[in-house]
């Protein structure tokens, strides 16, 4: 079952420079339980993906297309109806909880902010029950810890409240954007498996933002890789890496330590200047005359496995 499909999805903000065309017509399904890792280079476009599904984006933004969560358009709701969506049907984990949770408040009392808000539950109860999440996210020694400051945790358990925050409502989906960017190595395994545990615990679904490749492998059953605004290729986890068909997706790939570290030659396009055609064509060995002009489709060339390219057509 579909919970949430993004149809013709367009974002683009008015700047200075011109018109940023941030997302562009991206189509994405995200099934019951399922975790899609989105994942591309720094300024593609995906924290303004995440950030459009919850309606998070300022003023001067203008959005386009359908967000169907449940089969209800998100587009289409009033404000008031969308804050009872967020952090209790669909949450948020941001990269860097430092910046994100407010320092003067305890843990325990911005934990406790979506059950208060959602489920009215007085003071006692809400304490009771964040001391429980902060458990089951593994914070040691919870009833002390609950009243703590920001800054009196370390970067792993800020993370880790984090989760309890994003998760206390039980939502049906979890947008992670970075969840361990920051991070170091080992705090970051530990996070990444508390979240695979997490998830399989709840069957929440989660669309999880990030760059690092390692940890979409670890937490994502389906990928999608984004360049500059939109999706150019689409396939289960294994076959993103053992079967990855786009140019870009295998430059990417090849890009990286342990995969050879070679860089896609020329620069990702600025999303205020972005080529016709495949917006790829320019750094690409494959590119034709066709490539120039014309815009690919998602093309289909597996079970469940989609590219846009000409390649393949
Ligand atoms: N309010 C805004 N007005 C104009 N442009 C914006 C605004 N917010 C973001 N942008 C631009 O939109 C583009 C996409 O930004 P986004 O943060 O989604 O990238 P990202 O893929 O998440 O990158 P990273 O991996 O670095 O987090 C960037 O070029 C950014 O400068
Ligand atoms: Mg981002």
């Amino acid at each position: 079952m579909t919970l949430l499909g993004i149809r013709n999805l367009k974002v683009y903000f008015y700047s200075e420079d011109g018109m940023v065309r941030a997302v562009n017509d991206v189509d994405l399904d995200i099934g019951e339980g399922e975790t899609l890792g989105i994942i591309g280079e720094t300024g593609c476009g995906k924290t303004i993906l995440g950030l459009s599904i919850l309606r998070l984006l300022s003023e001067n933004t203008k959005v386009e297309g359908r967000i169907l969560y449940k089969g209800e358009d998100l587009l289409k709701l009033s404000e008031d109806e969308m804050r009872k969506i967020r952090g209790k049907e669909i949450a948020m984990i941001f990269q860097n909880p430092l910046s994100s949770m407010n320092p003067v408040l305890t843990i325990g009392t911005q934990v406790a902010e979506p059950v208060e808000l959602h489920q009215h539950l007085d003071n006692q109860n809400a304490k009771e029950k964040v001391i429980e999440m902060l458990k089951s996210v593994r914070i040691p020694l919870p009833s002390k810890r609950v009243n703590e400051y920001p800054h009196e945790f370390s970067g792993g358990m800020r993370q880790r409240a984090m989760i309890a925050m994003g998760l206390i409502c039980m939502p049906s989906l979890i947008i992670a954007d970075e969840p361990t960017t920051g991070l170091d190595v080992t705090i970051q395994a530990q996070i990444v498996e508390l979240m695979k545990e997490v998830l399989k615990d709840s069957g929440t679904s989660m669309l999880l933002i990030t760059h690092d490749l390692g940890v979409a492998a670890e937490l994502c059953d389906y990928i999608a890789v984004m360049y500059p605004g939109e999706i150019v290729e689409y396939a289960d986890v294994r076959n993103i890496f053992k079967n990855p068909k786009h140019p870009y997706t295998r430059g990417f790939l090849d890009s990286l330590p342990g995969r050879g570290l070679k860089p896609i030659p020329g620069i990702s396009p600025s999303l205020i200047n972005i080529p016709d055609g495949c917006k790829f064509h320019p750094r690409c060995s494959y590119a034709t005359g066709r490539c120039k002009n014309e815009r690919p489709q998602m093309i289909e060339v597996g079970e469940k496995h989609y590219v846009r390219c000409f390649l393949y057509d």
